[in-house]
């Protein structure tokens, strides 16, 4: 990790997107889990620890894994939902088809949190934001406390993934419209884009329409 700072915000940022606003929907607070299971995010960080020694690449899926949740209606873990009747699965839209990762890795926490902690009490849309920031940790960035007690969608979005999650062709301008309207400004942006300093290259990218 070059470029230090770039990670720094991540925490604020994503808990601008972190709560759907529902009747239900109390504060966030990083000791959230503190009295109801003080094992669950220790867990956590075990599991990401050992997917990250297992391939280094992971640590970077699991962060675009919190991103592309957290543009399609707030992070609440509909990128985790596979298709029903009602809806077709966030994961077969154009951003997360063949590229999205990280899924099993979410699975294999989500057993082990519940496990631990004896009952299901902690969201998968937590989990998400956990295993990002404790991705970027064992990769070397730098930490920052996680607000938690985000809730779980049970429906998800295609259409709203295609439209939502930033295309590799879009112009600077359109990328601070997509930004904004997720209640991100132009320095999130900037800084938020330093999660490219992980993760595979990035082969597939069409150039940037900025030749004449
Ligand atoms: C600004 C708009 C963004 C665009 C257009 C964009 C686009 C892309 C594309 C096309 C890839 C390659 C996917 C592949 O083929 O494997 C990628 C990878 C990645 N993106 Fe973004 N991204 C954006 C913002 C972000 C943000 C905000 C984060 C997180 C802070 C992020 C984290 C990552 C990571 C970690 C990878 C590597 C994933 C892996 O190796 O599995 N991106 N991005
Ligand atoms: C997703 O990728 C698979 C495998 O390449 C492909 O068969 C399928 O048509 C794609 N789905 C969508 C909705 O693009
Ligand atoms: C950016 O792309 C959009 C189309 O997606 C276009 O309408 C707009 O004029 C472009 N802006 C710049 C500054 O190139």
């Amino acid at each position: 990790m070059v470029s230090l700072g770039i990670f720094s915000l991540i925490s604020t940022l994503f808990l601008v997107l972190a709560v759907p606003t529902t009747a239900a929907s109390s504060k966030l607070s990083a000791d959230y889990y503190d009295q109801v299971c003080p094992k669950a995010l220790p867990a956590i960080k075990r599991a990401v620890e050992a997917a990250v020694s297992k391939e280094r690449r992971m640590g970077a899926s699991l962060l675009r894994l919190h991103f592309h949740d957290c543009f399609v209606n707030g992070c609440d873990a509909s990128i985790l939902l596979d298709s029903t009747s009602a809806f077709d699965s966030e994961k077969e839209a154009g951003p997360n088809n063949n590229s999205a990762r990280g899924f099993e890795v979410i699975d294999r926490i989500k057993l082990e949190v519940d496990k631990v902690c004896g009952r299901p009490v902690v969201s998968c849309a937590d989990i998400l934001a956990v295993a990002a920031r404790d991705s970027v940790v064992v990769l070397g960035g730098p930490t920052w406390a996680v607000q938690l007690g985000r809730r779980d969608s049970t429906t998800a979005s295609k259409t709203t993934a295609n439209k939502d999650i930033p295309k590799p062709f879009m112009n600077i301008s359109d990328l601070i419209k997509n930004f904004k309207k997720h209640g991100l400004d132009e320095r999130d942006l900037v800084a938020l884009s330093g999660g490219h300093t992980i993760g595979r290259d990035v082969i597939n990218i069409p150039k940037a329409r900025d030749t004449p």
